[in-house]
């Protein structure tokens, strides 16, 4: 990825895209945080800036976010997935997108992933961006560790794709992570497995009040 790209987050104003924009924006990348609100965006970005003072950061409508950047992280809600990325399917044409949705639903308290009929989140992404090269990850990371500039990534980030070059884009940003390693999970069809993990995680950090994380052990990186 070349030093210039410029880092687009639709849905960036949530935890988990924030939380990742001010990750890269301490390793000195430029990140632009998308929303459905000029206002909601600059506020976001506001927030981030206090932590990153020195941070690239600007903002925009996620259209804009769209057209501009490369690579485009997706970080809204699985709810919102499909009408999000239709809508901006033309001006992700040709981009590495990187899906960080997990389809989780909530009952009685309880996490639970939502069954997908394409199979999982990203591959219902890839469905409909089928004209850009798709990637998926960072599914067991807490935001809230990623919001905090000094917490340690003590995780995994295991990624998929079905583009070797995508694929390669994504575990660079992923090792940026402090803490963290980044391990090849293969192709779309497996990420439903961590995108599934995210609901366990979420009940084991309820249970013991932590931010709970998946480390693979067996493997030499
Ligand atoms: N939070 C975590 O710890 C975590 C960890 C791993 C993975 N994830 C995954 O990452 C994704 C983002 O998580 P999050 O916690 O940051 O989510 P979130 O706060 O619920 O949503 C992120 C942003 O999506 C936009 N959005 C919400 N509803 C929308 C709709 N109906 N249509 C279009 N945009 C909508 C909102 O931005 P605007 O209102 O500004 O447009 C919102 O700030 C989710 O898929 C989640 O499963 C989260």
């Amino acid at each position: 990825m070349p030093p210039e790209s410029l880092i687009g987050f639709i849905g960036g104003t949530g935890p988990e895209g924030l939380g990742l924009a001010l990750r890269f924006a301490l390793s000195k990348l430029k990140v632009v945080i998308g929303s459905r609100s000029i206002e909601n965006a600059e506020l976001a970005v506001e927030k981030i800036q206090s932590k990153v003072p020195d941070g690239l950061i600007s903002y925009g409508l996620n259209k804009e976010v769209a057209e501009k950047c490369d690579p485009v992280f997706i970080a809204v809600p699985y709810q919102a997935q499909q009408s999000t990325l239709q809508e901006l399917r033309d001006s992700l044409v040709n981009k590495t997108v990187i899906s960080v949705v997990a389809p989780l639903k909530f009952e009685k308290g309880v996490a639970m992933s939502q069954k997908v009929p394409a199979g999982s989140a990203a591959l219902e992404a890839a469905q409909i961006l089928d004209k850009s090269t798709v990637a998926s990850g960072f599914h067991n990371i807490s935001a809230r560790d990623l919001l905090d500039p000094d917490a340690l990534i003590d995780s995994d980030v295991i990624v998929f794709s079905d583009n070797d070059e995508c694929k390669s884009i994504t575990m660079e940003l992923a090792k940026l992570l402090r803490g963290a390693r980044a391990i090849d999970g293969g192709g779309l069809v497996n990420s439903r497995y961590t995108e599934d993990l995210t609901a366990l995680l979420l009940n084991i950090n309820k249970t013991y009040k932590a931010h709970s994380a998946i480390r693979i052990t067996g493997i030499k990186i």
